[in-house]
């Protein structure tokens, strides 16, 4: 069977300007709360990705009309024709998870299914019902779909176990059209949900708080859609800022917000390189050889993020010395180790710990990317490997980075889709 394949000659450094793409997790949100919201919404800065496009699937089989063009995305809300998610939209992605506040909020009634998306271990949706139960709304299962409706739904005092991001995003969504205060504690206090928050604010809600660990809504005001311009995408950031330390040289990433990027430049500054700021502008320069990081733990925000953990291991893999990481947020995020270790890299796994022992170089092979950031990861490892390292399961890779191949060439490195057969 032929597949699509990235395919990466290695082994170069990395020289070059790239602009950053707008955020994947924060686009998400902001186009499922176009549902609360009426009129139009338009949305700037939407990267062109395969989670976006399924985003807007689920828009417009809702009845909320939505069209992109290029980074522009616009939404019509003139009332919903249905409140339920076809199990084909809720499986394409993890974040169809997203839609449950808002169409709550919307219409007062909402049937899905369990979503899709990486597999990074049990992702439950337990909290997010348990929220919304909060709110007034009653939720029961009928042959493997879940089906919630409230009467009136009512502002809660919402006590979260973990500082869930999505739970935190989708409270909120929901608490805009609720009756009186909603107040969450132990909010999660991600930059995306400042981004939502910002955002419906814009429209005309009352939230206060987000970005710490108390968020207060006051619901039930008017919203009105608007033109908001999408965060730029951390994650992205560091995952090109990684691959200038993994294959050395100097590289500058634009448009980005190096403010929540505090945690993941402190530990490049850590592993040997330089990193300058200014304005929106990090610059990254790798000339020496690479020092391993003693100890990283994987912390809700502004911690160490989950999402750059499989980067960060990619640049230890070749730092001098021993390493260690430890996953702290999701059970499952250590698969693409053994696809680095088919690259040469010594690596030993106990549990939600891996220890890193850094060689002199990795060489090309063929792996498989088993998840987006993982998939991303092994990318940013292969331009600094010798060899050619054929990357498979480039579906989770188009997830969440527009123009991959286009972004990583505009920097010296040689990257291009190609087919492959197994
Ligand atoms: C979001 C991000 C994802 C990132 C993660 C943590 C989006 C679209 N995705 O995912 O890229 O890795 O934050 O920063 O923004 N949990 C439960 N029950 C629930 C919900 C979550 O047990 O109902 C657990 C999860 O299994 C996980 C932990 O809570 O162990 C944190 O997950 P959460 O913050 O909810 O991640 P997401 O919002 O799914």
């Amino acid at each position: 069977m032929t597949e699509e394949v990235l395919r990466i000659r290695g082994g170069r450094p990395l020289r070059g300007e790239i602009s950053v793409q707008g955020a994947k997790n924060s686009a998400l949100p902001l186009m499922a709360s176009a549902l609360v919201c009426r009129g139009e919404t338009i949305l700037t800065n939407v990267p062109q990705l395969t989670d976006v496009y399924a985003a807007s699937r689920i828009l417009n089989r809702l009845g909320c009309r939505c069209t992109a063009e290029g980074q522009t995305v616009r939404m019509m809300q003139n009332g919903l024709e249905t409140s339920e998610i076809p199990d084909a939209d809720m499986r394409a992605m993890r974040s169809s998870i997203m839609f449950l506040g808002p169409i709550l909020g919307s219409t007062k009634q909402c049937i899905l299914t369990m979503p899709g998306g990486c597999e990074l271990g049990p992702r439950p949706i337990d909290l997010h019902l348990e929220a919304m139960r909060k709110m007034g709304v009653t939720i029961r299962e009928e042959g493997g779909r879940i089906l919630c409706r409230a009467e009136r739904l009512t502002g809660a005092h919402i006590h979260l176990p973990i500082p869930s991001v999505g739970v935190t995003e989708n409270i909120i969504m929901a608490a805009v059209c609720a009756e009186g205060e909603t107040v969450v504690t132990n909010a999660a206090c991600e930059p995306e949900i400042t981004d939502l928050a910002q955002y419906l604010n814009q429209c005309g809600a009352e939230i206060a708080g987000a970005g710490t660990q108390t968020v207060t809504v006051q619901g039930g005001r008017p919203l009105t859609g608007t033109e908001y311009r999408v965060m730029p995408d951390r994650i992205a950031a560091m995952t090109y800022l990684c691959a200038g330390a993994a294959a050395g040289g100097a590289v500058c990433v634009s448009d980005a917000e190096p403010a929540h990027l505090k945690s993941c430049l402190s530990v490049l500054e850590q592993a040997g390189c330089r990193i300058g700021i200014c304005g929106s502008r990090i610059f990254l320069d790798r000339s020496g050889g690479l020092r391993n990081i003693r100890y990283i733990r994987t912390m809700p925000y502004p911690g160490f993020p989950t999402d750059a953990q499989a980067l960060i291991a990619a640049v230890m893999s070749t730092a001098k010395g021993t390493g260690v990481i430890e996953e702290t947020i999701f059970e499952s995020r250590f698969k693409y180790l053994g696809e680095l270790m088919r690259m040469g890299a010594d690596i030993r796994v106990t549990g939600r710990t891996a220890v890193i022992a850094g060689v002199p170089k990795l060489h090309g092979a063929v792996v498989t990317a088993p998840d987006l950031r993982g998939g991303a990861a092994l990318a940013a490892a292969a331009v600094g490997a010798e060899g050619e390292t054929v990357i498979r399961g480039l579906h989770h890779i188009d997830r969440g980075y527009e123009d991959f191949a286009r972004v990583f060439n505009s920097l010296g490195a040689n990257v291009e889709r190609g087919s492959f057969s197994a």
